[in-house]
């Protein structure tokens, strides 16, 4: 820790350096059209500080909305949303040309004279388009007269996702499984308003501290931003004092400075005193942010984090302080799923299929997780004769000076941020539903048991220890990012997969559907997510050993649950090949079963024997 503290001066030199080398890399890359990560974070950054985001009491306030705000500056678009409360309530996100205007116009806003008191005067991009009032009402009304309204509203209701049932619809009119495919991306991912909404949100952590800490910066990863994100995704946001030092005129004028800040030094250990602030910003935002509802603090993880509710922007947050390799490795994804258009389409689909049967759920548990999953996806791409994406180790080869990156905690992040740096171009012409049959096939054949899986080197590794599901953590490699995956979950996706590899086979087998067919029943992908019922939490879920769920995917003598119906397989090979999986599975079943009530009858044993050993 203490070389640590000694290198990190040096380190921040270095930093400063690479940044500054990779924006001029990054201009090179703009040039060819082509945005790398790190501007197209900066630009969607910038673009939240030109904008902001008023209430209004509909989509009709449009218009005097926009008259009234232009006399601010130039207004370049406006997107409607609403957020389901008690009541239906209706936002626009208004854009400027310029960070100058949006600030005019939040400069310009009053506090609420009925809060006056209660309510503590805090200025955010959040804000209220109050109805007209006497005679500057009128004189409002007036001036709305005079300014012709030139801008379309952009979008109405622009985060209403598409509901299950037009999303089948949709899918049953499609031409095809690899339009399916490409159907499902299109419609369910993050859309444009949900990635602004993203980074406004983490502007206004930003700026609410800014005063103290004005090199602070709050940066948005994960699915917000590496693309694999769905529409109503969590935000994952890491805050940074010094973000926003390294790279900038400022900073060189500052090397050069001979007056230094007084600042006060940290007494405690760094975890201990990352809690403390973290707890301190918590308060923080919990007391004094607009929109902030719902803070819980999760501080005793192996990544401390706060969470919240955002409800002007109906927003579940995770803010971090300390974890930077979650950043660079949503720049590795983001940079995966630029390398090639089936990507996100296939990992989409995956993620979805793994909800359906109950594979991922959103409370953390024993489950494999979406981040998990899509290491998967990238894995399969990788591992292939013919590969779709290079391991992480040919990224690595290929970095150079400006690549250097090194988090606080002196975790090596360095790789190829140029892909033509690394020269790797797939011949691969598989189509997206034949890639996702392979998928389905390959981890069906996986052997979980004895090998690991490593994207650093695009091929399989014996397992390092005895967890059910290795994933070697590709940036800190002596970590497992499945460790928590328990052998009943690998299990359980072992059978899933194999499932699948059958039910995509005889899909794929009996694509002579004829339109009107199409349209009327379910085929291809929709057979696929035939169980939504498994996605939903039951609270008995937490009670019981899920494994007798899995019973209730093969024995539908033994179950209560409604059953989907049955599938009816033309050819007469994948009936008989379904059935003998279908009793390989059930006999695995019984086999899990006796085993548990052993390990149940031993833990009882030896608990018995703990609690007459403490008497
Ligand atoms: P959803 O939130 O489920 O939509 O997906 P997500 O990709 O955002 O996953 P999550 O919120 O769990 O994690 C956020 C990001 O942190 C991921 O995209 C990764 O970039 C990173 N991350 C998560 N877990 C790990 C891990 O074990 N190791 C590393 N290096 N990064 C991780
Ligand atoms: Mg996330």
């Amino acid at each position: 820790m203490n070389t640590l503290m000694r290198l990190s001066p040096q380190l921040h030199h270095w930093r400063t350096y690479c940044i500054k080398q990779c924006a001029a890399a990054g201009t090179e890359a703009a040039a060819r059209g082509k945005p790398n990560y790190e501007e197209f974070i900066d630009s969607r950054q910038q673009q939240a500080q030109r904008s902001i985001v008023v209430q209004v009491s509909s989509e009709k306030s449009y218009n005097e909305l926009y008259n009234y705000c232009s006399r601010f500056g130039r207004i370049v678009t406006v997107q409607h949303y609403s957020v389901q409360h008690e009541d239906e309530l209706h936002y626009m996100l208004l854009e400027y040309a310029s960070a100058g205007e949006a600030s005019a116009a939040i400069s310009s806003s009053a506090y609420n004279a009925e809060l006056s008191g209660s309510g503590v005067p805090v200025r955010s991009p959040f804000l209220w388009f109050r109805a007209p009032t006497g005679g500057a009402g009128r004189r409002g009304q007036a001036k709305l007269a005079a300014n012709q309204k030139t801008l379309a509203l952009h979008t109405v209701n622009g985060t209403r996702s598409l509901s299950h049932e037009a999303l089948k619809e949709l899918l049953r009119g499609a031409a095809g499984i690899d339009q399916q495919l490409n159907l499902l991306y299109e419609q369910t991912r993050l859309n444009e308003l949900g990635v602004r909404m993203r980074f406004i949100a983490a502007l206004q952590v930003e700026q609410a501290i800014s005063g103290m800490f004005p090199d602070a910066l709050a940066q948005p990863f994960g699915s917000s931003v590496n693309g694999f994100g769905k529409m109503g995704c969590d935000l994952d946001l890491i805050l940074r004092f010094d973000g926003k030092t390294p790279g900038t005129d400022q900073d060189s004028q500052r090397e050069a400075s001979r007056l230094i800040y007084h600042t006060k030094e940290n007494l405690s250990n760094g975890r201990s005193q990352t809690q403390r602030q973290m707890e301190c910003i918590g308060d923080m935002l919990h007391l004094f942010l607009p929109g902030v509802c719902h803070v819980r603090r999760i501080l005793q993880a192996r990544v401390p984090i706060i969470k919240y509710h955002h409800e002007h922007l109906d927003l579940e947050i995770d803010l971090s302080m300390s974890n930077l390799t979650g950043f660079f490795m949503s720049e590795l994804l983001y940079m995966f799923g630029e390398m090639d258009p089936r990507v996100r389409p296939l990992t989409f689909c995956v993620r979805r299929w793994a909800q359906s049967c109950g594979l991922t759920n959103p409370s953390p548990g024993r489950w494999i997780t979406n981040f998990s999953l899509t290491c998967l996806v990238m894995f399969f791409l990788q591992q292939m004769r013919q590969p779709i994406l290079p391991s992480i180790g040919a990224m690595v080869k290929a970095a150079n000076t400006a690549d250097i990156r090194v988090t606080e905690d002196g975790i090596n992040c360095t790789f190829a941020r140029d892909m033509e740096r690394v020269r790797f171009q797939s011949r691969n012409t598989s189509s997206l539903s034949e890639l996702l049959l392979q998928f389905f096939e390959f981890y069906s054949q996986f052997d979980f048991h004895n090998r690991a899986i490593s994207l650093n080197e695009g091929r399989a590794l014996a397992k390092p220890d005895h967890s059910a599901m290795y994933i070697v953590n590709p940036l800190e490699q002596l970590l497992n990012v499945s460790k928590n995956v328990s052998l009943e979950e690998c299990e359980r996706l072992r059978i899933e997969v194999r499932n699948a590899a059958w039910m995509l086979e005889s899909e794929v087998e009996n694509a002579t559907l004829s339109e009107s067919e199409r349209r009327e029943q379910s085929w291809g992908l929709l057979n696929l997510f035939k169980h939504p019922e498994k996605s939903v939490i039951r609270p008995n879920m937490f009670f019981k050993p899920r494994m007798v769920e899995v019973s209730d995917l093969f024995d539908k003598s033994q179950t209560s649950a409604p059953t989907p119906p049955p599938v009816n397989y033309k050819n007469s090979t994948v009936r008989q090949q379904v059935q003998s999986i279908k009793a390989a599975a059930r006999s695995e079943l019984k086999q899990l079963r006796e085993s548990s009530t052993t390990t149940t009858t031993t833990a009882t044993a030896t608990s018995a024997a703990k609690t007459k050993r403490s008497r």
